[in-house]
């Protein structure tokens, strides 16, 4: 059934590049590096490898090289690399999210014209068995939800906030130095990296290819520590959430935001780097992934794991994709939330609730929390720069906004 050793040309020699080496230079009986592309010629490299090439057709027009092993972090580059491997026939194994998920469709066409494997486990959850689980396990099963914690960085960044006090600014650096964050952490932070994840995600989950800009998007960047009180007072953790969720109608909405996170919640303990996720099937149970979501040797073992796949032919089938009967996009619900808002703009943001359960406020600032549509929670993001939003949870298809008893304000149409 294996085939014969594969031969690896690499590009990128970071942290997850030096980590893979790690990995195989102890164990090289599935594949070996042959050669190894790098960017900058005189950067210090504490490995033992002995040469470095600095130009891509080394591996590109390398005839024994059969797997090319993508791990830089521009994604265009990547995505010539990895563009061209296919069309030379190669297979390919890349960790690149972004690059993935801006080009989703493009390299789904790619892999069939050249029918070559392309592989990207690392993507995801890093160390997490994600996407293989999603594209074969739920085969079978139609699933209803997923809902994760997949950006470790930010991840990282809240547990410190929520639990040491200490500033945002010191919990960014020291994840950067952990190898965690993005060269430019505004994508961990502003929740560009869970978008992309959750692109890929969606796409094996429910077969619907998004694109990464149609995803609502809120970081953290705007949390303050009046939220984390109120979530420590309220036994809450907040944590970045990114959902793919589908009604009855096979209608779908995908959203990334800050959420808060109830003490019986399977994402209530994933802490620091972790990344966890929540399945949920129609007919079937839900179930936990959770696991190291970003570092050199987690992404690294992802990236082995595809190789393995790899040598025994394996390939994604894009079934649910290619299945045709695809969930359309849905726009209008209602969810629970909390704003946040400096204090000049209480009465404009609190014209955008449908109803308020809960105000506070003092000269300064204030919060309130309630229901509002998904449909105002969008204009209100895109015109207020200066709040924070935190979602409680998306409101059950059954919920009716008439039947909501509200303690103080007046019940607004939308
Ligand atoms: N910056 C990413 C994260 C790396 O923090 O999750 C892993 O994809």
């Amino acid at each position: 059934m294996q085939q014969k050793k594969l031969s690896i040309g690499l590009f990128g020699f970071g942290c997850v590049g030096k980590g893979l080496y790690d990995l195989l230079y102890k164990d090289d009986t599935l594949a070996s590096i042959k050669k190894i592309v790098v960017k900058t010629p005189d950067k210090k490299r504490h490995s033992n490898f002995s040469t470095f090439s600095f130009d891509p057709d080394d591996i590109l027009n390398d005839g024994e090289i059969n797997l090319v092993i993508e791990l830089i972090d521009d994604a265009a580059a990547a995505f010539i690399i990895v563009s061209t491997a296919m069309k030379k026939g190669k297979a390919v194994i890349s960790a690149n999210k972004k690059m993935i998920a801006e080009n989703f469709r493009e390299l789904l066409h790619l892999q069939k014209k050249y029918n070559v494997p392309f592989l990207y486990e690392a993507s995801c959850g890093a160390s997490i068995p994600l996407i293989r689980n999603l594209e074969e396990y739920y085969k079978t099963c139609s699933l209803q939800s997923l809902e994760g914690i997949v950006n470790g960085s930010t991840n990282f960044i809240l547990t410190k906030a929520f639990e040491h006090k200490i500033f945002y600014q010191n919990a960014l650096e020291e994840a950067q130095a952990l190898g965690y964050a993005e060269t430019d952490p505004i994508l961990d932070t502003e929740g560009f990296d869970a978008a992309y994840k959750l692109t890929i995600l969606t796409a094996h989950a429910f077969g619907k290819c998004i694109e990464p800009s149609e995803i609502f998007r809120i970081g953290i960047n705007q949390l303050r520590e009046t939220e984390f009180q109120y979530a420590r007072r309220e036994k809450l953790k907040i944590k970045l959430v990114a959902t793919s969720c589908k009604d009855h109608e096979e209608k779908i909405y995908c959203i990334v935001m800050p959420k808060f996170i109830q003490a019986d919640h399977p994402l209530y303990h994933v802490d620091g780097v972790l990344n966890g996720v929540v399945t949920k099937a129609r007919n079937g149970d839900a179930h936990f992934f959770s696991g190291k979501g970003a570092g050199a040797l987690p992404t690294a073992s992802a990236v082995l794991s595809d190789i393995s796949a790899i040598a025994h032919k394996y390939k994604y089938g894009y079934e649910k994709y290619y299945a045709g009967n695809v969930p359309r996009t849905k726009n209008d619900f209602f969810m629970r939330v909390m704003v946040s808002f400096p204090i000049e703009k209480k009465e404009d943001i609190q014209s955008w609730f449908l109803a308020i359960e809960e105000s506070f406020y003092n000269n300064e600032s204030g919060y309130f929390t309630g229901i509002i549509s998904f449909k105002n929670l969008r204009e209100l993001k895109s015109l207020q720069e200066d709040i924070s939003i935190i979602l409680f949870d998306v409101c059950n298809e059954n919920f009716d906004i008439n039947k909501v008893e509200i303690p103080e304000f007046e019940l607004q149409t939308i």
